[in-house]
């Protein structure tokens, strides 16, 4: 497939090895890094392992891709609308990767093991590579647009729950408090009593990881940003499930306002959040 190969270096064996790599490093680190710093706000941290781990990711993609762009959270200002600016700088890339060096900092800073590092590559604004690495349970989620994905190397399926009823649903609780925070604890309180049980575990990335290998039917999160949502957006929709915007508007590199689930449940989730106006 030319498509994802240059000169015989396969985009998505690069990213693999990159994630492979990072995630590795990053278990070593568990309850071992050096500096904690605080970005945007108390809630929004940062170590030297996230510094490290993207400069170990950028450093091999650019090995074997140097005209390829590069958009990582920890090479731009903290803050909503920093993400947003970075994203717009480089989204006109031929060929832009986008990565979170560890998707959870929160959780790897306290030891709780649910993080990942999250790498995709967009050709021409579209995702056609997603790779998610959980190193505390050595998971590798792979997607390639238009050959499905794949956990451990087995074909992953979305869950087929049709009802909030029935789904376990995950959400998050973002860092900006400002504007993002409110609209979610809004959308907590009108989806928890509808859905089976709610996961709030700290990762927006394994979240959507998790509804594509369908242990998760659904998940939302309002203020999300590019590095958060672009890899596991193509493991939901090669798994067969469907990423939007709060407004039904399919999944595109911009999107911060994020529903992904089985496709079942979608109408459902996008009606609560609206009834709620936990939506935008
Ligand atoms: C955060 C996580 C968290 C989500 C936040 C994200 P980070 O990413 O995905 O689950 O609620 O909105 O910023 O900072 O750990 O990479
Ligand atoms: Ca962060
Ligand atoms: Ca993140
Ligand atoms: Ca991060």
């Amino acid at each position: 497939n030319n498509a994802s190969v240059v000169g015989g270096k396969s985009f998505t064996a690069v990213a693999i090895n990159c994630a492979s790599k990072a995630g590795e490093w990053i278990k070593t680190k568990l309850g071992n890094y050096a500096s904690l710093d605080i970005k945007y706000s108390s809630h929004d941290l940062v170590t030297e392992v996230d510094k490290g781990s993207e400069r170990l990711i950028r450093n091999l993609i650019m090995t074997h891709f140097p005209q390829h762009s590069f958009l990582g959270e920890e090479g731009v200002e903290p803050g909503p609308a920093a993400s947003t600016q970075a994203l717009e700088d480089v989204r006109e890339a031929e060929y832009l990767w986008i990565v979170d060096p560890i998707d959870g900092t929160t959780n790897f800073v306290h030891g709780f093991p649910f993080f990942c590092v999250s790498i995709a590559l967009a050709h021409n604004g579209q995702v056609i590579v997603g790779v998610v690495y959980d190193p505390m349970k050595d998971e590798l989620f792979v997607a390639e647009r238009g050959k499905g994905a794949y956990v451990h190397g087995k074909r992953m399926q979305v869950s087929g729950e049709e009802t909030l009823r029935g789904s376990l649903v995950a959400t998050g609780l973002p860092a900006d408090h400002q504007y993002a925070l409110p609209l979610n604890l809004k959308g907590i309180e009108a989806v928890a009593p509808k859905v089976r049980n709610l996961r709030i575990a700290g990762s927006a990335a394994m979240h959507m990881a998790y509804v594509a290998a369908g242990r998760l039917s659904g998940f939302w999160e309002i203020g999300l940003s590019s590095w958060d949502i672009a890899a596991g957006s193509l493991l939901v929709q090669e798994s067969g499930g469907v990423v939007t915007d709060t407004n039904g508007n399919p999944y595109q590199l911009g999107v911060r306002n994020v529903v992904a689930s089985n496709g079942l449940i979608q109408r459902e989730l996008i009606a609560s959040l609206a009834e709620a106006k936990a939506d935008k």
